[in-house]
């Protein structure tokens, strides 16, 4: 299922992102202010836990998280989201996949790897800013199930339609949250209008 975050700073965030005269560190405050909008989104599949708290007045019900939360962004790019998402959830354990998209097949080569060891209770937060034809989602999802993964959310900044079709194809019950679902893929496996590459544009190595 797809939830597309509509909020007003969000979108005055993706303007600055797309823009392509905003410099990298413009980029990475707005993406950080972006990653946080989606971090409390996010914190709809998590589940609690009733305990019992002392005030100091009287003992009353209290709760913590009920999920062993995992995040794992996609190198490099979804460094981007893991500032605001271990601000938010500083429980969370925290792995890494490195997937890099051969710019002329579009198909992605996996040079990393490195997931928590996954329980019955995670629910893993997979991070990367850009859905485009949703190869380096798809990858991940699979490397994730061998490990064992049941839950799982996609967060993405910006995706596009054919990457969500894709992913939802493969894996029907996931849940994806993204910010902007932009118009389509152009000729080259990028999203427009889009705001080309996100790995680079905040690594300032465009
Ligand atoms: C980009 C982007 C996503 C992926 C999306 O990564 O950051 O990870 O491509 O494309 P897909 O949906 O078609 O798989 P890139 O290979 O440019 O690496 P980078 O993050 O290191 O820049």
């Amino acid at each position: 299922m797809l939830t597309v975050l509509d909020n007003p700073l969000v979108r005055r965030d993706i303007t600055l992102l797309r823009d392509k005269t905003t410099s990298p560190d413009r980029f990475r405050a707005a993406m950080q202010r972006i990653g946080t909008a989606l971090a409390v989104e996010s914190a709809k599949f998590l589940g609690l836990r009733t305990l019992r708290v002392q005030t100091p007045l009287e003992e009353t019900e209290g709760y913590d998280i009920g999920h062993d939360v995992i995040l794992l962004p996609v190198l490099r790019a979804g460094v981007s989201l893991v500032q605001a998402f271990s601000d938010l959830m500083p429980e969370a354990r925290i792995g890494y996949i490195g997937l890099s998209r051969n710019e002329k097949t579009l198909a992605n080569e996996e040079y990393y790897c490195n997931i928590p060891t996954l329980t019955p209770d995670s629910l893993v937060f997979v991070l990367d800013p850009m859905l485009a034809t949703g190869g380096s989602i798809c990858s991940t999802l699979e490397r994730l199930e061998e490990r064992g993964a049941k839950r799982m959310v996609i967060v993405s900044v910006i995706a596009a339609p054919e990457g969500v079709k894709r992913v939802e194809t493969m894996f029907p019950n996931i849940q994806i949250l993204t910010s902007t679902l932009d118009r389509c893929l152009n000729e080259h496996g990028f999203i427009v209008p889009g705001l080309g590459d996100a790995g680079d544009r905040y690594h300032g190595t465009v």
